[in-house]
């Protein structure tokens, strides 16, 4: 069975996500600069263990989701839920990382990776020895004392995920993730990335707006379009697992960018 094929077996059970009718509409800038309409009757659902990447142009609300999803902004209309709840605010069950990776300048690596449970009063002999466990996981295990401007970009990265990981979330929000990182670090971290979910199955919601990185990662693509953000085509990616960089160069896979080009060109 593929992938695909578990998510939507899954998918009749518990959604991970759902976003339903979701409305999300800004303030103009100045008193008389009209409101934008962010998002408008946006439906997404996400099934557990799926890896979904939301594709879409520059403004279209792909950022605005995520921030509804991670709980740090709220819907106008319609509903958010994760794991069935409404979201109402931000929570450890959820982890989000950004295009610049987070990270305290003045803690080191482990510290940095203890700083969650630590602020919520968790940390624990268990909980430590998880976050140096994740630190070796993580490619760190050498680098655990030292401090962020230490690091090179992608280091910075995986310091970054195991901040997030060793809170065990069961949703990881990724929002252009490695859109500023070099070519050959970009590959490195998406097959990091692969592994990690092959080895976990963490639902995963992944902003790109590239095609052939939606098409290398995920279970299926939702190519948005913009002004109002809607759904514009889902697209199943039906290649087998494990996945890495030699398969962007079969045929079935060009098919498959073809097809997500086309429905995103549609829009204009
Ligand atoms: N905090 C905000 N205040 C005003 N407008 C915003 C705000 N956040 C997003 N927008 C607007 O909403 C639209 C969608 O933005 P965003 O979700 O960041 O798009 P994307 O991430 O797809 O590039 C854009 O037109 C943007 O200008
Ligand atoms: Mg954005």
């Amino acid at each position: 069975m593929t992938t695909t094929q578990q998510a939507r077996a899954g998918a009749g059970t518990r959604p991970a996500v759902e976003i339903i009718g979701v409305r999300k509409q800004f303030a103009g800038r100045s008193r008389r600069a009209p409101a934008r309409l962010a998002l408008d009757g946006f439906d997404l659902t996400v099934a557990p263990g799926e890896f979904l990447c939301l594709l879409g142009p520059s403004g279209c609300g792909k950022s605005t989701l995520l921030n509804m999803l991670a709980g740090f902004s709220h819907p106008d209309g319609g509903e958010v839920l994760v794991d069935e709840r409404p979201v109402t605010g931000p929570g450890p069950d959820r982890g989000v990382l950004f295009q610049t990776p987070m990270l305290f300048p003045w803690l080191s690596v482990l510290d940095n990776v203890l700083y969650g449970p630590r602020a919520r009063h968790e940390l624990d002999a268990e909980t430590r020895g998880r976050a140096v466990e994740l630190l070796e996981t993580v490619g760190l295990g050498d680098a655990r004392d030292a401090y962020p401007h230490e690091l090179s970009g992608g280091m910075r990265h995986r310091a970054a995920f195991a901040r997030v990981l060793v809170n065990r979330p069961r949703l990881l929000l990724m929002d252009e993730p490695f859109g500023a990182l070099d070519a050959i670090t970009r590959v490195a971290m998406q097959r990091f990335l692969l592994d990690l979910w092959q080895r976990d199955r963490i639902t995963i919601v992944f902003v790109t707006h590239d095609v052939e990185e939606a098409a290398l990662l995920g279970d299926r693509v939702c190519v948005m379009s913009g002004s109002p953000g809607r759904t514009r085509a889902v697209i199943d990616i039906d290649l087998p697992r494990p996945r890495g960089i030699a398969d962007t160069e079969t045929l079935e896979f060009v098919r498959l960018k073809r097809q997500i080009r086309e429905a995103l060109d549609n829009e204009h």
